[in-house]
């Protein structure tokens, strides 16, 4: 069964209306082209305790194996995604960020500017990604085949540790 995915936009004007979600679309996009199956897709405005509250609802509730957030990682005074993330995790999972950030960075520097993070919260992985369509292509792209095993593994599964060896 494939994995179920809630996608989460922080974006003040997209909350508003004043912009097309397009970066939420391409992480649907993303998600679909990998066998990851997105059953919801939320925008939010930048507000750490309206995210952190929707996200944890879905992992408490089980709703989704697995949450993408696109948007306010940067230093805007309003980007609290990684804040909103941070106070409802259990565990870190730095190294999807570190490994975005490193994939980035050789495409430009300004990659050193998303402050995002990868967390677990229960049986839910919460993956912060940078809000630009561009920057979803690039991060996302590079980190989605090591998800199945990832959320496999957080789930106990049998094949997470017969696949254990590969890649
Ligand atoms: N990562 C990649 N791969 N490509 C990009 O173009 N843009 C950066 C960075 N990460 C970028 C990227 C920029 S310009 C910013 S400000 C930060 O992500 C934070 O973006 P956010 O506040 O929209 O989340």
């Amino acid at each position: 069964m494939a994995f179920k995915v809630v996608v989460i936009t922080a974006s003040d004007s997209g909350y508003a209306g004043k912009r097309e979600d397009l970066s939420g679309e391409k992480v649907i996009e993303i998600c679909q082209k990998n066998q990851l199956s997105v059953i919801k897709k939320i925008i939010l405005p930048d507000e750490a305790a309206l995210l952190s509250q929707t996200m944890e609802q879905i992992a408490d509730q089980e709703e989704a194996d697995l949450i993408l957030t696109t948007g306010g990682t940067g230093l805007a005074p309003r980007d609290c995604t990684p804040e909103a993330t941070l106070a409802i995790a259990d565990r870190m999972v730095p190294g999807f960020s570190e490994a975005m950030r490193s994939l980035s960075l050789q495409i430009t520097k300004r990659a050193m500017l998303s402050r995002g993070v990868s967390v677990t919260r229960k049986a839910t992985l919460i993956i912060n990604l940078p809000g630009s369509t561009k920057a979803v292509d690039e991060s996302l792209s590079y980190i989605i085949d090591q998800i199945p095993h990832a959320l496999a593994l957080l789930k106990n599964q049998k094949q997470a540790s017969q696949n254990h060896f590969e890649k």
